[in-house]
């Protein structure tokens, strides 16, 4: 069975903003977020493709600073926003755990992995 968690209300995920969200996976805690870029929805497992660790630094900043790219700001890998495809860095030609994200009736939702249940946001 497919599980849902509702991430916020639509108008609280404008264009070049990004949230997190935590769920479960076989009882371990998974952070994530959801982005919307230039008004496409997206979302991904916060973990970078080089070493396992988040994307931001616990400050929800994904996107470089013109809004074109995702990047980890560890060691600077840049993904694409769509396909979470890493397109420079140590870690180019991997990509990004895609969550699926959906507005329903207002509100963004991201449909979680089997064997997930929803956490806390
Ligand atoms: S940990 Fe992300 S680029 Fe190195």
């Amino acid at each position: 069975m497919q599980r849902s968690c509702r991430i916020c209300k639509a108008p609280d995920l404008p264009a070049g903003k990004s949230i997190k969200f935590v769920y479960k996976v076989d009882g371990i805690n998974i952070e994530g977020f959801a982005a919307n870029f230039r008004g496409n929805l997206v979302a991904y497992e916060n973990t970078c493709r080089h070493l396992p660790i988040p994307l931001d630094y616990e400050d929800n900043q994904f996107f470089t600073p013109d809004g074109e790219h995702l990047i980890c700001q560890t060691h600077g890998a840049v993904y694409h926003p769509l396909s979470g495809h890493c397109l420079a860095g140590p870690c180019a030609g991997a990509r990004l755990n895609k969550l699926h994200a959906v507005e329903i009736e207002g509100e963004i939702w991201v449909n979680l992995p089997r064997h997930s249940e929803s956490s806390s946001t």
